[in-house]
């Protein structure tokens, strides 16, 4: 019998999904398997089901003579070695499309949040120190009007340039494409750095967009500007970013994703411009149920011999795993 191994429990019970295959993983409120626990359990696994907290690296690869198909628990699948899977004819599925509303949702909270000062008025109100109406409290920036510059217009790019279509926002974006019909303008990075007074960044995490928005790209940033980013953390330099925001240069960040998730660095949690999530973008019911569904179609279309619809490694395979 074919097993199944999920490193998370997953929303909507996705084992009752997956008839006739034996599930393995943490029950209804367990905590996530380990890393040194899932690599043990990979030995007899045929199908892996992992969160993007998850290095999917050559080491667990080679300790799953058995396995057949990755479904990643993410759109993002920077934390699978493509190459190394793609080598031993193993198939990668991601979750694309279910969460696109609920990630440019999100990212809009964030850019509002951060430009109009959210957090310093929430832990104000909490800590009992709001004195009252004051003409020059929390000044935050406008946002209907201002000019959006999307790195990364893909699919939640995209969704975020809609939603900024009602607050009246020109769209510039660097990588990707615009939907047809669309008013957003493709520049180079330099112009929609500091050409934006938000800059928001949806590109995934790749060895060219590592350190994308590295110190330089930060200081050409217009004085003042919002950087929001729900991508991954590795495409901003951190150090850079609070640099920027100590000097105060950048008007505020609202970031979902960091370095080295969950840990973040001292200086961004003291940094009162910041504000933070802990990688919510697509935390909503509907969408993490979809995403689990779409998980679990993978698992089934690999064993049963079938193309899964979200294979991101499907050229590499045919290539024999060279890239
Ligand atoms: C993803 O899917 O890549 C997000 O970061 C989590 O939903």
């Amino acid at each position: 019998m074919a097993r199944v191994l999920a490193t998370t429990h997953l929303p909507g019970d996705p084992a009752r999904l997956v008839p006739g295959h034996e599930w393995l993983g943490p029950a209804a409120g367990e905590a996530p398997w380990p890393r040194a626990r899932w690599l043990g359990a990979l030995a007899s696994a045929d199908a892996l089901v992992c969160l993007l907290s998850d290095r999917v690296d050559a080491e667990a690869l080679a300790a799953a003579p058995r396995l057949k198909v990755v479904a990643n628990y993410a759109v993002g699948h920077d934390n699978i070695d493509l190459d190394a899977a793609s080598a031993r004819g193993v198939a990668v599925a991601n979750t694309p499309d279910v969460l696109v509303e609920a990630t440019a949702d999100f990212t809009f909270a964030l850019l509002l949040a951060a430009a109009r000062r959210l957090g310093e008025g929430e832990r104000l109100v909490r800590a009992g120190q709001w004195r009252g109406w004051a003409p020059d409290l929390l000044l935050g920036a406008d946002v209907a009007g201002r000019t959006l510059g999307v790195i990364g217009l893909g699919r939640i790019g995209r969704a975020v340039a809609r939603r900024a279509a009602g607050f009246a926002m020109p769209v510039v974006y660097h990588r990707g494409a615009a939907a047809p019909g669309s008013a957003a303008r493709a520049v180079e990075l330099d112009e929609l750095l500091a050409t934006s007074d938000v800059v928001t960044v949806h590109c995934p995490l790749t060895p060219a967009t590592r350190g994308l928005l590295d110190a330089r790209a930060l200081a050409a940033m217009r004085p003042g500007a919002i950087l929001v980013t729900t991508a991954r953390g590795p495409i901003v330099d951190e150090v850079a970013l609070c640099d920027a925001l100590e000097r105060g240069h950048l008007g505020g960040a609202g970031l979902d994703v960091f370095d080295d998730e969950p840990r973040v660095s001292a200086r961004l949690l003291a940094a009162p411009r910041a504000v933070l999530a802990p990688h919510l973008g697509s935390a909503t019911t509907t969408a993490r149920t979809r995403m689990a569904e779409l998980c679990i179609t993978a698992v089934r279309d690999v064993l049963a011999g079938r193309r899964p619809p979200n294979l991101v490694n499907a050229e590499r395979l045919a290539a024999g795993g060279r890239g």
